[in-house]
């Protein structure tokens, strides 16, 4: 990468203004290091385009001064994607906050990538819709955060991960031209789906500035309960039998015992059913009528599986039981650095995993801390490892959870995307034929790879 010099800055500066083109320490340091204190980076400067035109000039200019660039959006990302770690520039998104007016007829709208997920959601609620994606980083991740990492979070059981949201994008390219497609047709076989590709890039194709997204009707009528398990596979099979028996199903998540016991903690609350059980499994059901009837007669038709329940009906005791597993994230933090692994695996080998991964971990560093939780409705377990006295576990552990992943047939990504943190182990879920793949699109998009270099794809041996 060249070194930047000021007459290129000065570029910059006169297409987004001085203002938008921040270079102190200071005003560039939330933008460097990233949601966890994992990653940290430096950036000559951070620029804050108003829209895709000066998004668009801004590449243009990078790309004549082969600078390379990292977009970003909330900076919620949890694989080390969104930071610049080899003095990249940084085009960040948070000013393409626009919501245009909803389209009622096709139950669609078209926003600003740097839309946060919670504005959307209270832009849609006015014409009684809502968003098929839902995540605890909602007042900070960004529509273009979520498409770029395809995120999934506790809705994915019933409306799918952010893929399936998208009708269209508008994206500016690495030379610096504008692709849009945002007229929302539900049928629209001209091609290849350029949404789909950018959804999970990671930034590595293009910027998204604007996004066409399915909206769905605002379930108003809910409940959830709390569901303590004396043992995983116990909370695997009543997953499955809720799944067949509840058409109302909208979240099904689980919290294992370690980290039920720190979030406890942390929030300064004791846990509400089953204190020494071993998984908790929330679960949420939502339609137009109200659905608690249903809910209370699938619970009774797990029979014995169940240790406890607890059932909220209103706002406040749902909240209160929702709250052990949105804290989990930050309750860790408090902790130390953790590792962050999201893996998915299928539902006859969980348990297996869940079960056994903590010895897998013990195996390489004898004092580091397992904790996890997850979207169990879609097999997804966070596999949160930390050292001790919160200092980062030994290196290996990564490796030797992600090996254990591989054998037993799961994805060493569930939702969080590869970033820095992954890329390495890409390899254990790609053949070579499908990372040749990858490269040819990364080359025939970006070739001369200016567009965030560090994640993804894993570096070429010389
Ligand atoms: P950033 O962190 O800014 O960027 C993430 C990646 O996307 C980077 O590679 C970046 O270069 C790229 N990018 C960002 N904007 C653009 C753009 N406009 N065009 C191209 N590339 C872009 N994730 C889940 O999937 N499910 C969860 O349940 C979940 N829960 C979370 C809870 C907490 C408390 C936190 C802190 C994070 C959670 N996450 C979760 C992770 C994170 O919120 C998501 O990955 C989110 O999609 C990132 O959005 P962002 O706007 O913050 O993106
Ligand atoms: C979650 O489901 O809470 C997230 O993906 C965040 C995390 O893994 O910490
Ligand atoms: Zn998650």
């Amino acid at each position: 990468m060249r070194e930047l010099d000021q007459s290129v800055i000065r570029e910059f500066e006169r297409i987004v203004g001085a203002n938008h083109a921040l270079q102190e320490p200071d005003l560039t340091a939330s933008y460097t290091t990233d949601w966890t204190g994992r990653f940290e980076g430096q950036s000559p400067v951070v620029l804050r385009p108003a829209d895709t035109a000066q998004v668009a000039e801004l590449v243009k200019v990078a790309a004549a001064a082969e600078i390379s660039i990292v977009p970003q959006g909330g900076n919620t990302g949890l694989v080390g994607g969104s930071v610049p770690l080899n003095q990249e520039i940084i085009i960040s998104t948070l000013r393409l906050n626009q919501c245009e007016p909803i389209d009622v007829l096709a139950q669609q709208v078209t926003v600003g990538a740097g839309v946060t997920l919670a504005a959307l959601q209270s832009h849609a609620s006015q014409r009684e819709l809502d968003m098929g994606v839902d995540l605890a980083a909602r007042d900070s991740c960004t529509v273009g955060g979520m498409i770029a990492t395809n995120a999934g979070g506790i809705n994915v059981v019933r409306y799918g991960a952010m893929r399936d949201q998208i009708l269209g994008v508008e994206a500016v390219l690495s030379d610096g031209s504008i692709i849009s497609h945002l007229e929302g047709l539900e049928k629209d076989n001209t091609g290849y789906s350029l949404p789909g590709l950018l959804a999970g890039s990671e930034g590595t194709l293009g910027i998204i500035t604007k996004a066409r997204l399915r909206l769905h009707p605002r379930l108003e009528e809910r409940c959830s309960a709390m569901i303590a398990f004396n043992n995983v596979d116990d909370a695997v099979a009543a997953t499955a039998q809720l799944r067949r028996t509840l058409p109302s199903l909208h979240a099904v998540e689980v919290i294992f015992a370690e980290a039920m016991h720190l979030v406890s903690q942390h929030i300064g609350s004791s846990i509400p059913v089953g204190h020494d059980a071993h998984a908790w499994v929330i679960v949420e059901v939502a339609a137009s009528i109200d659905p608690t009837e249903e809910l209370a007669k699938a619970i009774d038709g797990l029979g014995s599986l169940p240790v406890e329940v607890a059932v909220g009906m209103d706002t406040g005791t749902r909240a209160n039981l929702w709250q052990y597993r949105e804290k989990i994230t930050e309750a860790i933090s408090t902790q130390g650095t953790p590792h962050k692994l999201d893996v998915t695996i299928g539902a006859s080998r969980l348990a297996e995993f869940v079960n056994r991964v903590p010895q897998v971990i013990s195996e390489v560093d004898r004092s580091a801390t397992a904790l996890m939780f997850g979207h169990l409705g879609d097999g997804n377990v966070h596999v949160n490892i930390l050292g001790p006295a919160g200092a980062e576990p030994d290196e290996g552990v990564d490796e030797a959870v992600l090996l254990y992943v591989a054998k037993l047939g799961g994805s060493i990504s569930a939702e969080h995307g590869i970033g820095s943190a992954k890329r390495e182990f890409l390899h254990l879920n790609r053949s070579s034929s499908e990372l040749a793949a990858f490269r040819a699109i990364k080359k025939a998009l970006d070739p001369n790879g200016i567009l965030n270099p560090n994640v993804l794809l894993p570096p070429e041996s010389p």
